[in-house]
């Protein structure tokens, strides 16, 4: 009897403990936790603030985001899950000026390289495919501060259709376009036709061991061999709202898109699904496409953040969506190089 008793008791208690753990972790973290996880979170980014003014501002907004995260991830009901990186001291504002591009209003200019769309009757389209494994996508990289989303989603599809024609993986600079594209487009942002431009009317490109990433816009240093082993000869847009001709285009080589990131803050895996916006303010690469052991069906997308982002660079976002838009707009805007 007795020991029946102290079991029980033990029971209850255990769960009046965790139950308590469980409230005390999602709702009032203390201060001085939280202090300790912002210095860890510092200290793991090599960050510092000038003085402790702008540290307790910053230290506010952290907080609010480890909550924000941590909200999300307790709720349970979510295809997704949110993560602490090196955007947690700024506020959602904050990080759209700094990372996302303006409007896209003038996306589509008239080029004498652009073709019509060429994957129109597609056959046989594998149930899921991931361009990583067939030694087509370099490394994540980061593109810093600098508004360089476009040449990097360009070059990444350059790199593509050269590895898928030749057999042969190789980084390309993403610099090189940034100081010497005709349109001049820089860090404010750009568009990625006129990366594919750039890299046909110049006849190649370098590769970024020759021209490396710095993040600025410096003078063109156009001597330089170039690294690509085929001619890029013009560019296609996708048909516009149609993720059936998206996933055509996918199968045969990665697609460079645009995507509305306001919500992508803190993304770090699994499959986005749910409300997304459509204000398109970001390029990225589709890569592949898939579906869960659930039945999720997913776009597989690099980003250009570094690996410390989502899903070590990566994002999964839900394909076959019920707006033709798709999910974060990925089916709004979407082109390919042709070589
Ligand atoms: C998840 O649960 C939260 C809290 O109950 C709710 O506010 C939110 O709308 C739910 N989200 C989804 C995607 O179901
Ligand atoms: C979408 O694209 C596919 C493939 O190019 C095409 O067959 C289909 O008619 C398009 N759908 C719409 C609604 O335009
Ligand atoms: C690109 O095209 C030019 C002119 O047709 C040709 O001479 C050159 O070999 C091509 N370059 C590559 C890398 O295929």
């Amino acid at each position: 009897m007795s020991s029946n008793k102290s079991c029980y008791c033990t029971i209850v208690l255990f769960i009046f403990a965790t139950s308590w753990y469980h409230v005390a972790s999602s709702l009032s973290y203390s201060e001085e936790s939280m202090s300790i996880k912002h210095e860890k979170w510092m200290a793991q980014h090599g960050f510092s603030y000038e003085n402790e003014k702008v540290k307790e501002a910053r230290f506010q907004i952290f907080k609010d985001n480890v909550q924000h995260i941590d909200r999300h991830n307790q709720e349970g009901n979510h295809t997704y899950k949110l993560g602490l990186n090196k955007f947690a001291d700024l506020t959602n504002e904050e990080f759209l000026a700094k990372y996302a591009r303006s409007s896209m209003q003038s996306f589509k200019v008239a080029s004498s390289y652009q073709s019509s769309f060429e994957y129109t009757n597609i056959k046989d389209i594998p149930p899921s495919l991931d361009w990583r494994d067939h030694n087509a996508v370099t490394a994540v990289a980061n593109q810093g501060t600098c508004g360089t989303c476009w040449a990097f989603s360009a070059v990444a599809t350059i790199e593509g259709i050269a590895a898928i024609r030749s057999g042969n993986l190789k980084k390309l600079s993403e610099q090189h376009i940034l100081d010497c594209n005709y349109m001049h487009e820089g860090c404010k942002g750009g568009r990625q036709n006129s990366a594919f431009e750039f890299v046909i009317k110049n006849g190649g490109l370098a590769s970024d061991t020759d021209y490396p990433y710095i993040g600025i816009q410096t003078a063109c240093a156009n001597n330089k061999p170039s690294s690509l082993s085929l001619n890029i000869t013009g560019f296609g847009f996708i048909p516009p709202n149609n993720e059936t001709a998206l996933l055509a285009a996918v199968a045969n080589q990665p697609v460079s898109v645009d995507v509305d990131i306001t919500i992508l803050q803190f993304y770090r895996s699994g499959i986005l699904t749910g409300e997304c916006g459509t204000n398109l303010n970001h390029a990225v690469t589709v890569v592949g496409y898939g579906e869960s052991d659930d039945g999720v069906k997913f776009w597989l997308v690099k980003n250009s953040w570094g690996r410390g982002w989502g899903d070590d660079g990566y994002i999964k976002l839900q394909r076959n969506v019920n707006a033709i838009e798709g999910m974060c707009g990925i089916a709004m805007i979407g082109c390919y190089p042709i070589a």
